[in-house]
């Protein structure tokens, strides 16, 4: 229980970091509006209000939902495996992808009448009647943090990426064979030998590198830091390693630049 509150300790940590970070001024906001001192005021009390009930939620998470959706959301809990062998899915709450596609109304709607009654599998618990709309709410606001929680790319990662040449597909497809087809797949498609272990195993899918719309979704520096940190360093799978060690900067890069060939996305910086 322990490392579990651990766990949810550092998790809104790093949560609470990311917001802060995205609070701040971007340099191509000019043409947004300056708020004023009381709108700044209310959203300042509105974003402290939030925390603490998604910190509540945080804790109400970690006894009802941990044991399938994973204690960071990532679909990994220990009853995921089991619940994987009956042909179903715990889906990963941190996936922004599957999070875009829901409303916290529809997050509230999940949570209370369960899967059966939302057109989803039986598997995901009907809360309800178990919990009161108070504790519900919380977890929902836990539940929509968890996909935005984004943690920092460490300064030196962003150097390496920044001061490291532009990437060669070809010469990526060759560090692609040597160390990622085993999970990934030759075509990239995420089901090479190893990775359909990890699928079977312990309910983890490499993530299919060809897919259009989820790559094109990551700029370039995305792509050069989950490589170069792996997935742990940003709540995914740890069995995506981190290869920081093992590749230069510019060989990492080239891999950026061979992901974008066979997933046909431009690069985005
Ligand atoms: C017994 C395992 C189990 C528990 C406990 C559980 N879930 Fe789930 N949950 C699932 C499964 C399995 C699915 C996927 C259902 C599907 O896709 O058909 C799911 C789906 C969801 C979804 C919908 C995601 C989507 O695909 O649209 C949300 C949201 C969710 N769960 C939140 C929670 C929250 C919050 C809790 C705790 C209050 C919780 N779940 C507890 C197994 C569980
Ligand atoms: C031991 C298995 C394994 C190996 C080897 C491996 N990966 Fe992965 N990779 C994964 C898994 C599992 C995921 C999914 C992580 C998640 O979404 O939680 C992943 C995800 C990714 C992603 C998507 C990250 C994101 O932002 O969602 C990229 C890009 C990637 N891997 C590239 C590579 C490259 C390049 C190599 C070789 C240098 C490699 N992987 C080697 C298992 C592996």
């Amino acid at each position: 229980m322990r490392s579990l509150r651990l766990a949810v300790a550092v998790l809104l940590t790093a949560i609470s970091l990311a917001l802060l970070a995205s609070c701040q001024p971007r340099p191509d906001a000019g043409s947004t509006p300056a708020l004023s001192h009381a709108d700044s005021l209310k959203l300042q009390q509105e974003s402290v209000a939030t925390s603490e009930a998604a910190m509540r939620g945080g804790r109400a998470f970690l006894s009802h939902c941990a044991m399938c959706h994973g204690t960071g959301g990532n679909g990994d809990g220990d009853a995921a495996q089991g619940i994987r062998k009956e042909g179903v899915t715990v889906a990963r709450l941190n996936d922004a992808e599957l999070m875009d596609r829901l409303t916290r109304k529809q997050i509230v709607e999940v949570i209370t009448k369960g899967g059966g009654h939302t057109n989803r599998s039986n598997i995901m618990p009907a809360w309800g009647e178990k919990v009161d709309a108070q504790t519900i709410s919380d977890i929902a606001d836990f539940v929509v943090l968890l996909r935005t929680a984004n943690p920092a790319v460490p300064r030196a990662t962003l150097a390496a990426y920044l001061q490291s040449p532009a990437g060669v597909p070809a010469d990526g497809r060759e560090m692609f064979v040597h160390h990622c087809v085993a999970c990934h797949g030759d075509a990239g498609k995420g089901d090479g030998p190893y990775g359909l272990r990890l699928i079977q195993e312990h309910n983890v899918h490499p993530r299919d590198l060809t897919d259009t719309a989820y790559i094109g979704g990551r700029s370039d520096k995305d792509l050069f830091a989950v490589i170069t940190l792996g997935g742990g360093h940003f709540r995914k799978a740890v069995y995506m390693p981190a290869w920081t060690v093992t590749l230069t900067p510019a060989q990492v890069k080239n891999l950026v630049a061979y992901v974008r060939e066979i997933s046909h996305t431009p690069s985005k910086p």
